[in-house]
């Protein structure tokens, strides 16, 4: 059975272009949708140019509500029937109702090595804990923030005088090769994290 793929991002979308490119041939998943809570996400473009349809569902106009954010956004996914939702640097917190509504089928790819630096700022955080180590992780997307079942991780260096700026980017190459692994492994019901490299 072919995995249909929703993937959502807020941004630039490399993550989202990993997954697509890789979803090719006799993978057992293909991508069906894009969708951004943000309508100046360079990722929209990217999505089209690869030939994955894009939606945006702006979450501002809802303020602080945000079960009619997940409403809209459940719209917006609905027509194209996704077995798997993909978070790709997508930014927003999703409540308990809405993962509970597609409870294990949400994965998420975060720019640390969980359960170390959950939240944002985790280069700088990795960074000033002189850590020797970073990287990111794969995880099943449960209703505490950043802390489901991890289902791969990738480590990466911290070299002498790096910047968030270089450790994001060294991070970010891992990441492109982590999440299109696990993805696969995921569709193959593999649940053994995949620990790279
Ligand atoms: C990635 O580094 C991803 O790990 C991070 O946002 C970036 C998105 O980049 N996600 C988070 O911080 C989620 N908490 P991209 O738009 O180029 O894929």
């Amino acid at each position: 059975m072919i995995r249909r793929v929703a993937i959502l991002i807020s941004g630039a979308g490399s993550n989202m272009e990993a997954l697509v490119r890789s979803m090719v041939r006799d993978h057992p998943a293909r991508p069906v949708v894009v969708v951004s809570n943000t309508p100046d996400a360079a990722g929209l473009a990217r999505a089209d140019a690869l030939g994955v349809p894009a939606a945006c569902v702006d979450h501002r106009p809802f303020g602080a509500d945000r079960a009619g954010f997940e409403a809209a956004l459940d719209a917006a996914l609905a027509p194209h029937r996704p077995d798997l939702i993909a978070l790709a640097g997508f930014m927003r917190v999703l409540t308990p109702c809405f993962v509970d509504r597609h409870a294990g089928r949400i994965l998420n790819i975060h720019p640390s090595l969980l359960p170390k630096y959950p939240g944002l700022h985790t280069h700088q955080r990795a960074l000033d804990a002189g850590d020797t180590q970073a990287g990111c992780t794969v995880h099943e997307v449960t209703a505490a923030l950043d802390a489901g079942p991890i289902l791969g991780q990738g480590r990466v260096p911290v070299l002498p005088g790096d910047t968030v700026q270089t450790l994001a980017a060294r991070v970010r190459d891992m990441e492109h090769r982590l999440y299109p692994a696990v993805l696969r492994r995921r569709c193959a019901d593999m649940r053994r994290p995949l620990m790279l490299p």
